[in-house]
């Protein structure tokens, strides 16, 4: 199979319509089988949930090209069982776990010719989503739903790459204590957005969420959970109910105390603790891992030991470890790689 004529090496985080998405609708209680399309455009009731009262869930997930030709997805049933847990939080109805997998397959295979080749660095994003497509105008759950699966190719979340990241811990509030934060919906990142906006204008590649009952506490940024290394090689991430629970944090954790033979911890991080870590890294599908060189508090600058030009040891041994295991060249722990199409 061909591939597009792109330059792979070169591709940003950026949407691009491709061949095929698939769409299921719900209806009456149910959702049907769903289809393969060719379009991209959605057409919805103007007084449609998701207008009106932001009823939406999404996944983000990658398929990745390996060395012998075929292509796999990381993990792709944390990803469905994590869109369920959202959806029902938000009084939407869950997607069958096997039908969300089986519908990313047929996305996969239907677009392969758009699946980045092995070593180039990119991937094929695939962003899962379902929205209140029914009309409401009293607040209220819609009767109706759409789940869609887009893909498209992608590279690096941050532009730069492997370049340490400058961020500032926001003055905003991401989630509420009692709220939505460690759901995956559309509602919490508009929430992100002014926040978003603020750092950028200031400079900044990335805000830093604290927790928004005590303001004392590291969340994490917009679109990433936080990996902290400390002086003595110990891999620390927060602990907290309002953040996402990434899949790509809990699958580190596991790498670096079970590969690498490291001491981790998930623990409440205090703002006040930053000072005292070697390395810092944002974690995520889309961030992989990114690493973090400096932190602004307050106004004062919090460089991380591992400093601005590259990542530090540990987050490189984890990044390497990680991308290995996605790219097929090291032997994943069982049942991380869901193989989509077998190669040559
Ligand atoms: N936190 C937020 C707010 C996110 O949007 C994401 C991205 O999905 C993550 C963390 C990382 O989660 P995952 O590793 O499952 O992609
Ligand atoms: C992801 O990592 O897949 C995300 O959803 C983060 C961001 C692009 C929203």
């Amino acid at each position: 199979m061909e591939k597009q004529n792109l330059d792979w090496s070169n591709l940003g985080f950026e949407y691009r319509p491709i061949d095929k998405r698939f769409i299921s609708n719900y209806k009456d209680g149910a959702w049907d089988e769903g289809t393969l399309s060719d379009d991209p455009e959605v057409r919805i009731n103007e007084c449609s949930g998701i207008l009106q009262y932001c009823q939406e869930v999404f996944e983000g997930m990658k398929a990745y090209s390996r060395k012998d030709g075929s292509v796999v997805i990381f993990r792709p049933e944390m990803n469905a069982e994590r869109m369920a847990n959202s959806a029902e939080y938000i009084a939407m109805p869950p997607y069958p776990v096997e039908k969300f997998v089986e519908a990313c397959d047929a996305v996969v295979k239907a677009n392969l010719s758009w699946v980045p080749p092995y070593g180039s660095g990119a991937s094929l994003y695939l962003r899962p989503y379902m929205f209140a497509s029914g009309p409401v105008i009293g607040v209220k759950p819609s009767d109706e739903y759409q789940f869609r699966i887009i893909a498209m190719p992608v590279g690096p979340y941050f532009k730069g790459g492997a370049k340490p990241l400058s961020l500032v811990v926001s003055d905003f509030d991401r989630a509420a204590p009692h709220g939505t934060g460690h759901i995956k919906a559309g509602l919490n990142y508009a929430m992100s957005l002014h926040a978003y906006v603020d750092a950028h204008q200031r400079g900044f590649d990335e805000n830093v969420f604290l927790d928004s009952a005590t303001r004392t506490y590291i969340e994490e940024t917009g679109g990433a959970n936080f990996l902290f290394v400390t002086k003595d090689g110990e891999v620390v991430t927060p602990e907290s109910h309002t953040i996402l629970p990434s899949i790509t944090r809990r699958s580190l954790m596991i790498v670096a105390r079970d590969i690498l033979g490291l001491k981790v911890s998930e623990r409440p991080v205090k703002v006040d603790e930053l000072k005292d870590f070697a390395e810092a890294g944002l974690c995520g599908t889309a961030a992989v891992i990114s690493p973090v060189g400096k932190i602004t508090y307050k106004g004062e600058e919090i460089f991380l030991p591992s400093g601005m030009k590259e990542m530090g040891p540990i987050t490189k041994k984890l990044y390497d470890t990680l991308t290995g295991i996605q790219s097929g060249d090291i032997e994943a722990p069982e049942g991380w790689i869901h193989v989509v199409h077998p190669g040559k």
